[in-house]
């Protein structure tokens, strides 16, 4: 079962993914960069911002070395503006501190400046092949729906637990792929409102499919 879980979805993802730019390389500093701009941000809106770094700043010294408000300025209308500051810090950081390289680990990579679990995971993953779980929205929807976990995704905790059961499901020689389709079926599939069943390669053994609680899960309490 478990095992037909990681397959399934990654087949899935290798069948159906979108062309999305960041996923065509495995330099950390491309992925860090669209991992902040998508944090709170749709793909279709970031993409073109996304474009506009990498041009205008190739590398993480390139961005490091700009002036703050041309780094301000590009990041006109994107809004959550911390992230542009924190952006602009962490690069100067990885410069000075990481001699320019990215760490290449979890643990390491935690350590930076605006950089939370979720994003350490998807760089740990997607440009350094570690398997370690991202968890965000779409992770927390499918697993919810899938294995019919009701807790409460508001609190703290309930995070560990989400990665835990992640963690039990990423292949160690997949984890890149696993984490990008998890969320990608999340995305484009199993959405919060028009969750398209009939179009999902884990609906068979989705117990939200079969008691019909898709639109019940995950929780989400007000705090
Ligand atoms: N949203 C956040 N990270 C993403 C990614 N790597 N691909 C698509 N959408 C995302």
């Amino acid at each position: 079962m478990i095992h037909s879980f990681s397959n399934l979805l990654i087949n899935w993802y290798n069948n159906n993914q979108r062309d999305l730019p960041w996923r065509n390389t495995s330099d950390p500093y491309k992925i860090w960069l669209s991992e902040i701009i998508l944090q709170q941000t749709r793909v279709n809106q970031g993409l073109p911002y996304f474009n506009k770094f990498v041009s205008q700043y190739p590398t993480v010294q390139d961005l490091a070395l700009a002036p703050e408000d041309e780094v301000m300025r590009l990041w006109q209308g994107l809004g959550y503006y911390s992230r542009a500051r924190n952006l602009h810090e962490c690069a100067k950081s990885i410069v000075k501190e990481y001699n320019g390289k990215f760490p290449d680990t979890y643990n390491e990579l935690l350590k930076l400046k605006g950089i939370g679990k979720y994003t350490a995971a998807a760089i740990a993953s997607f440009a350094f092949g570690q398997a370690v779980p991202v968890v965000d929205g779409n992770v927390f929807r499918v697993l919810a729906r899938y294995f019919d976990i009701s807790e409460d995704i508001a609190q703290p905790k309930t995070f560990t637990q989400f990665f835990n059961v992640a963690n039990e499901l990423i292949p160690q020689n997949q984890a890149a792929s696993f984490n990008q389709a998890l969320m990608e079926l999340g995305a484009t599939i199993c959405t919060p409102k028009k969750f398209d069943c009939g179009n999902c390669p884990l609906a068979q053994d989705c117990m939200a499919r079969i008691h019909h609680k898709q639109s019940e899960l995950p929780v989400k309490k007000k705090k």
